[in-house]
């Protein structure tokens, strides 16, 4: 049986990160990953970090590409009822967001890991846990070789997503799971053209919302509202055009930039959370926890946020023998999940149009966002959300 201290499920953004953070406290960890390393490095997420997570980037000297290639952006637009309204994070934060893909962060932290000499195990099939109640948990797993793998730790951090096996692995009447479930997911495209702008445009039209978002001066991210039972063969490159210069229409000067689309996928929305974030030895950190939709841009963000704690719990147990951080790990980070959960939620539902909406609420949503463009107050708060919240 091979030996590690903590066995991490997953390499994605928290399990590679929380890699990377053991690592430089000297603390020995083995990643488990079931898809292959050109998936992960190719899987096209997330796009806005916020500040905290550029800054704890920094911090780790990871984020020499980001600081090259990222996109920082000083505010947004919200455009409805055919004008734009900017959000000037700076001006009322003093803080800015940063576009760079997911994906890129994924290949830094593997680039990261892998030059510490200690891989990572991708393509592990049937990976399953056990002994969560003991001090020794294990983790069995079938190798990309095909050989079964077995693999005892002091601790398992459950980094592997919503979909992931950390998750259901602790039995029945252990967590207490709150769902929801929006009746509209996102057909997010990427588009081989200059943006058409140059900051993220969040557009409410009677046809649905609309984002605009970028990943580099040659690459849009587009996203269009749509039902939940799409088909992507609905959608033609034409007609996810067209619907894209509708919802973006504005008078005044602004141009839909098209080019070829080179990703297509449907996305539902949905947000999670389970509480605790923890069994016995098994911690959960980022989506396998608690998922938001994209409207708010805070999904990598909070996972990012749970390993800046599991991690330097990790190493108070096993350095020095003290579990108190651990046990202050899932009430910790639940409060900025909520938080997060709350912010996702209200950007969702002030910017998107339910199927059959009633007219009351449209004019809740319109007297919404006239309210958050025009106080201070209230777009002071959605702002100091969005570059993301400090850490206490
Ligand atoms: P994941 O990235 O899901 O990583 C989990 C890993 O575990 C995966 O690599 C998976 O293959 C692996 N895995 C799964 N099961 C197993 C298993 N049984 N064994 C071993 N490995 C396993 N967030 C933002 O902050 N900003 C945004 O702008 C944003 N935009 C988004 C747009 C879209 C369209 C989508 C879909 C998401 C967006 N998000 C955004 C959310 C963000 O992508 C996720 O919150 C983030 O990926 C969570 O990271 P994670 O490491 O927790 O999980
Ligand atoms: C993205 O660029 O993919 C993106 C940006 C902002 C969001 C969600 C996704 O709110």
């Amino acid at each position: 049986m091979e030996r590690t201290q903590v066995g991490i499920v997953g390499a994605g953004p928290a399990g590679l990160l929380l890699a990377h953070l053991l690592y430089t406290e000297g603390i020995d960890a083995v990643v488990l990953e079931a898809r292959s390393r050109e998936y992960v490095e190719n899987r096209v997420r997330a796009g806005v970090c916020e500040h905290t997570t550029v800054g704890l980037l920094r911090d780790l000297g990871l984020a020499d590409r980001l600081d090259r290639e990222g996109l920082p952006h000083g505010g947004f637009s919200l455009r409805f009822d055919r004008a734009d309204h900017r959000i000037d994070l700076a001006g009322l934060t003093g803080k800015s967001i940063t576009v760079y893909g997911q994906q890129e962060i994924v290949k830094d932290l593997i680039a990261a890991r892998l030059a510490t000499g200690r891989g990572i195990e991708f393509e592990a099939a049937d990976v399953a846990l056990h002994d969560l109640e003991t001090e020794t948990p294990r983790i069995t797993w079938t190798d990309a070789g095909g050989t079964a793998r077995e693999l005892r730790c002091d601790v398992i951090a459950g980094c592997d997503g919503f979909h992931g096996v950390s998750r259901p692995s602790i039995p029945a009447g252990v967590l207490t799971a709150y769902d929801h479930t929006y009746p509209f997911a996102w057909l997010g495209v990427l588009a081989r053209t200059a943006p058409s702008s140059e900051e993220l445009i969040y557009a409410r039209h009677e046809r649905g919302f609309a984002l605009h978002s970028m990943r580099s001066p040659e690459l849009a991210r587009l996203y269009l509202q749509v039902d939940p039972t799409e088909r992507l063969d609905n959608w033609s490159d034409a007609r996810i055009w067209d619907e894209l210069a509708t919802r973006f229409s504005v008078d005044g000067d602004f141009t839909l930039r098209e080019g070829a689309l080179v990703e297509k996928s449907i996305t539902p929305m949905r947000s999670f959370v389970v509480e605790p974030m923890r069994y016995g030895r098994l911690f959960l950190a980022g989506d396998s926890a608690h998922i938001v939709p994209p409207t708010g841009a805070k999904g990598m963000n909070l996972a990012v946020a749970d390993v800046r704690r599991l991690g330097p719990a990790l190493v108070a147990l096993l350095r020095k023998n003290d579990s108190r951080p651990l046990d202050c790990y899932s009430e910790q980070c639940l409060r900025r999940v909520w938080r997060a959960e709350h912010f996702s939620y209200f950007m969702t539902t002030m910017l998107h149009r339910a199927p059959n909406a009633d007219p009351f609420t449209d004019r809740l949503q319109h007297s919404q966002l006239r309210y958050t463009v025009s106080s201070a107050a209230a777009a002071t708060s959605l702002a100091e959300n969005y570059v993301g919240l400090p850490f206490d």
